[in-house]
């Protein structure tokens, strides 16, 4: 499939975009301050949190799975049975849990992602979810594939 560009000129901190990509929905989730630094706060909980069994780029594999640490660029496809994962950024979440500290959450059986698509413990889904290759056209330009 082609590669197709992503405007993320007006994406506000906090927010997703969708964008569709060899029949997937990709997403770009723009990370604040307070999202990035609470990423190490969870590696203690996480199946795979260096992600040395998921699917990225080489140049994805490090701390926050991203080019820019602000933006997660993710595969928005449950790594279990191909679900779609709801974004569910906020610290506590009626569907989720109180102690829910913001990420993906699957409801097709549960399974629970950070908001660097890092997969929880205890959940059906086997890995990360996938990083597609991508890069920066401009600051304002993603390009995936
Ligand atoms: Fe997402 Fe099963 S498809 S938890």
């Amino acid at each position: 499939g082609a590669p197709v560009n992503a405007d993320i000129s007006k994406l506000q901190p906090g927010q997703m975009l969708t964008v569709a990509w060899r029949g997937k929905p990709v997403w770009i989730v723009r990370r604040t301050p307070d999202m990035l630094a609470n990423l190490p706060n969870m590696d203690g909980e996480l199946r795979d949190p260096a992600s040395n069994e998921s699917d990225q780029p080489e140049y994805c594999k490090n701390p926050t799975r991203a080019v820019k640490d602000e933006f997660l660029v993710v595969v928005g496809v449950c790594t279990h049975l191909g679900c779609a994962p709801l974004y569910r950024p906020a610290i506590g979440s009626p569907d989720v849990g109180d102690d829910w500290q913001g990420g993906f959450f699957c409801p097709c059986h549960g399974s629970r992602f950070d908001l660097a698509g890092r997969v929880f413990k205890a959940v059906p889904a086997p890995t990360n979810l996938e990083i597609p290759p991508y890069r920066f056209v401009s600051d304002s330009i993603v390009r995936i594939g």
